[in-house]
């Protein structure tokens, strides 16, 4: 048998799709199947709410627009893609077409954070398959990747760029030295933010995908409330300028790391060498780095958002199911309960900002000195009023929790103008 032609003399049985949410993805997936895989996939229904104004022309005649989501169940789909996002009705629509023998393709990752080890019971009860690949980086191949191509290696980290809105924003406030509320302001007029912005600005996007690549990689049975999410507003110009100082600049990292019986997970900005991957990363784009026992560090870079990158790993997934010898299963429930900390130990960046008089250092080093915290140095550039002053002091390799315990204190004192920042910093 010559490798690959078995394969490919094997004729996959035509399989009948179904969309929910005919929106920027829901229509690149619909692009897709009509003009790649027309013979091998039957879209027969589109759902979405007023689903006049959603008609295309481009699709063929026999495609069922409906707006009424018992028209699908009741349909010989064999597959759904939901693609209207959100935790409800998208939740309900997913569990009524596992129950009714269907398997689902999702990009939900709200859903599948939030549902997604209790869905796959669902898919696994029927005999169905819950595949979410799209959920998490995009167009970035990045789960397929952990769970296959990195299937023999023991992974115990992972840290990445997963909000491309975070990251052209901090790139913007870092290039122009606009601050936040104009960098905000210019990616939602460029269509890369939301008018509300709160899911991606302080975290909770890339907390629902971190959620995810954490059961994926590293079989932590963790909810996304659990891990610890920091917004990016309090990001200034002027602290790119110290981190510049620092051979670093600031980007939302996601990560997540076991040691022993615990599991360290946040998403914060922080501060990342310059000459680590993710410093690299710009606008939209995402990157993950794996780290696994015996294969080390692998990336995984690419599109992390947009109609057709995450189009693509919707199809993907599609094909993946329809293979004919179904290789391709719904990643396991995760199985091991870790204890979970926001605590990594890492050197840490303080900014302060201080109506400056006598005894401030003295100050801020006694209470440091108290929670067993080492300075590293202190750094303070020319040209602030006396006022308004901005310094930083970076601090030796400690847990993230203590130095939390002694911001709080120092933020107590009269002389701070503004609440300190305090940042991690990424080994080199
Ligand atoms: N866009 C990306 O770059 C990207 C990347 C990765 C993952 N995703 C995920 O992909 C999914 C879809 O995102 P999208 O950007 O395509 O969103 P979108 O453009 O807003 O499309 C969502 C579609 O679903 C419809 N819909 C929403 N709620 C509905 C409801 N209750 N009943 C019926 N129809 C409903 C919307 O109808 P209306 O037109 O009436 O609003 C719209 O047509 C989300 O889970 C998202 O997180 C998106």
């Amino acid at each position: 048998v010559k490798f690959g032609t078995e394969i490919s003399r094997e004729v996959a049985p035509v399989r009948k799709v179904a969309i929910a949410g005919f929106g920027t993805v829901g229509q690149a997936v619909a692009k897709i199947l009509s003009e790649r895989y027309h013979e091998r996939f039957e879209l027969t229904h589109v759902f979405n709410r007023d689903v006049a104004r959603k008609r295309v022309p481009w699709l063929s005649s026999l495609v069922q627009w409906t707006e009424n989501f018992d028209d699908v169940v009741a349909a010989d789909v064999d597959v759904l893609l939901e693609l209207a996002g959100g935790l409800e009705p998208a939740g309900t629509w997913v569990r009524r077409a596992l129950e009714s023998g269907k398997s689902v393709v999702t990009a939900n990752k709200q859903l599948i954070a939030h549902h997604g080890p209790e869905l796959i019971e669902v898919a696994q009860a029927h005999g169905q398959q819950l595949l979410f690949g799209a959920s998490v980086a995009g167009g970035v191949p990045v789960l397929s990747g952990l769970q296959q191509g990195l299937a023999g290696d023991k992974l115990v980290a992972v840290c990445g760029i997963l909000n491309g809105t975070c990251n052209f924003i901090l790139t913007k406030v870092e290039r122009d030295g606009a601050p936040f509320s104009d960098a905000l302001a210019e990616a939602q007029q460029l269509g890369f933010a939301e008018a509300d912005s709160t899911d991606d600005v302080d975290g909770f996007d890339a907390r629902a995908k971190l959620t995810i690549l954490s059961r994926v990689a590293l079989d932590a049975a963790v909810a996304p409330e659990q891990i610890a999410c920091r917004s990016i507003r309090t990001i200034q110009s002027i602290d790119f300028e110290y981190a510049h100082d620092l051979k670093c600049t600031i980007r939302q990292i996601s990560r997540a790391e076991v040691n022993g019986h615990a599991l360290a997970a946040s998403v914060a900005p922080a501060l990342v060498p310059r000459t680590s991957p993710l410093a690299a990363v710009q606008g939209g784009q995402n990157l993950v780095v794996a780290t696994g026992v015996s294969g080390g560090d692998i990336v995984f870079s690419g599109a992390g958002a947009g109609g057709n990158p995450t189009a693509v790993a919707v199809v993907s997934d599609l094909l993946a199911l329809s293979a004919a010898n179904r290789a391709v299963i719904s990643p396991a429930r995760p199985q091991s309960s870790y204890f979970v900390a926001p605590d990594f130990t890492t050197a840490h960046y303080v900014r302060f900002t201080v109506s400056d008089r006598p005894g401030i250092i003295a100050a801020i080093a006694r209470i440091f000195s108290e929670h067993e915290i080492n300075i590293d140095a202190i750094l303070q550039k020319p040209g602030y009023p006396k006022t308004n002053l901005p310094f930083v002091v970076t601090l030796e390799p400690c847990k993230t929790s203590t130095v939390e315990r002694a911001v709080n204190d120092i933020a107590k004192l009269d002389f701070n103008v503004k609440a300190p920042l305090s940042l991690s910093i990424l080994p080199r």
